[in-house]
């Protein structure tokens, strides 16, 4: 029960991470303070007494979460929030294990000392947090081509913005999709349903849930299978998730992420509708719990590497409607594929007249870190420069009609996205 106000604080404390790694004054939020937004979270949570009342959409009882954070920053903090020994170290990291509530304090703590967050990684289990001792897998080197121009001219008119938005509108409608709540569940479940229907009638399609053990919500997966190597995958995704706030609140999250959510659909929708068979397999994924610190992601990466799943890339969407800048598409420049990034960028050149930039984000800000850090190349196409992105996200005024009910933007990420399939799924 106790994890909402852990969740709360991060979601906050990472919002302002975005300013603070940035290098300017914390407006993230356009007018919201949000040093006193995380003090008024803080001081409620205080007031409750250290537990939340029950609420309504509550499904799952939190577990024990493995922290792992530099060693360095254990020293700024207050020692009385690290009650027991280390559970394993190395020279650069430390593991802890903490009770659920205690995050949140962990993660005051950070922002109060760094002014940063939340600085650390949380795991449902002591084995994954593991991991983070270990050298961070190396991306290995490949080549790209573009020769598919008669498949992808054929395919790219079949892209539309009606099915984007109506995605988008129906993701929305929910009261909010958290990870944590029966309506982030119901969205999932939509969404599931939705995809069935794209697969039916195609024997190579099929549409199933990926399970995550520490909370409710369902990743949902889409398989267009390679017709001769099927065991070659390209991932293309975004979270279905969103912030749900304090509590159980009204978040429609239609920038971020029913946007990317309904791209990465419309991109299966057209090739589906086109009659495109790829050679290697193409899994269309709706990524749970991202804001909860990017854990449905974290949990497929891991099990695609555990089961030696082959990636041949993945390209996560995650805020795409909202033409904030002058330039139509934003490559991440960190935790991603820079030879990904480059393909991307002339696969814009070679098919759209679309413009292109990048910028970094300074800390693992979506779902492609978690392909990054399993060894896959991985990138992000994002809607603005980090300074113009929409400031709506994360609130309760993230609506389609913030972009006049269009998706004229999200159109375009649809584009790119169909001739990313095409030319690497060959
Ligand atoms: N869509 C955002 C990430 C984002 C926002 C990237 C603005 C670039 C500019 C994502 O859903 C998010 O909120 N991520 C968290 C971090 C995550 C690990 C909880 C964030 O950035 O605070
Ligand atoms: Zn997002």
């Amino acid at each position: 029960m106790r994890i909402l106000k852990a969740f709360l604080v991060l979601a906050l404390l990472s919002g302002s991470a975005a300013a603070v790694s940035a290098g300017y004054t914390p407006d993230f939020d356009r007018g919201v303070d949000v040093k006193q937004a995380i003090q008024a979270a803080l001081e409620a949570a205080a007031s409750a007494g250290g537990l939340l009342p029950e609420l309504p959409g509550r499904q799952q009882e939190a577990g024990p979460v493995w922290v792992s954070m530099e060693k360095s920053d254990v020293g700024g903090l207050d020692g009385a929030l690290f009650k027991a020994a280390p559970a394993a170290q190395n020279k650069r990291i430390v593991i802890y294990e903490f009770d659920a509530d205690r995050v949140a304090e962990l993660a005051a703590g950070m922002h109060r000392a760094y002014y940063r967050a939340p600085g650390f990684f949380a795991h449902d289990t002591l084995e994954s947090a593991l991991e983070d001792l270990k050298a961070p897998r190396p991306v290995p080197a490949r080549a790209y081509a573009i020769d598919q121009a008669a498949r992808v001219k054929e395919l790219l008119p079949l892209v539309k913005e009606a099915p984007i938005v109506s995605a988008i509108a129906s993701l929305s409608a929910f009261k909010n999709r958290g990870s944590r709540y029966a309506t982030g569940v119901d969205a999932s479940k939509w969404l599931q349903k939705e995809w069935a229907k794209l697969a039916s009638g195609r024997p190579d399609v099929s549409v199933a849930p990926f399970k995550h053990a520490a909370f409710p919500q369902e990743s949902v997966v889409l398989t267009l299978r390679g017709a001769t190597e099927p065991d070659n995958v390209v991932v293309i995704g975004g979270h279905i998730d969103c912030v749900a706030g304090y509590g159980d609140t009204l978040a429609p999250g239609a920038d971020d992420n029913a946007s990317g959510a309904s791209v990465t659909q419309e991109v299966a929708r057209a090739l589906i509708e086109g009659g495109y068979r790829p050679a290697k397999t193409i899994k269309f994924i709706g990524f749970a719990a991202e804001e909860a610190g990017l854990r449905g992601s974290a949990d497929i990466a891991a099990a695609f590497r555990k089961d030696g799943v082959k990636v041949e890339g993945m390209l996560n969407l995650d805020m795409v409607n909202y033409k904030g800048s002058a330039k139509d598409i934003y490559f991440v420049t960190d935790n991603t594929s820079p030879d990904q990034n480059a393909f991307l960028g002339k696969l814009i050149d070679t098919y759209t007249e679309y413009t292109w930039g990048s910028f970094k984000c300074g800390y693992g800000c979506s779902d492609h870190a978690s392909w990054t850090k399993n060894g896959y190349p991985a990138s992000m196409a994002f809607e603005s420069t980090f300074e113009q992105y929409n400031p709506s996200i994360h609130k309760p005024v993230d609506t389609l009609a913030q972009t006049g009910g269009r998706a004229e933007h999200a159109f375009k990420f649809a584009r790119l996205g169909v001739a990313y399939a095409v030319e690497l799924a060959k």
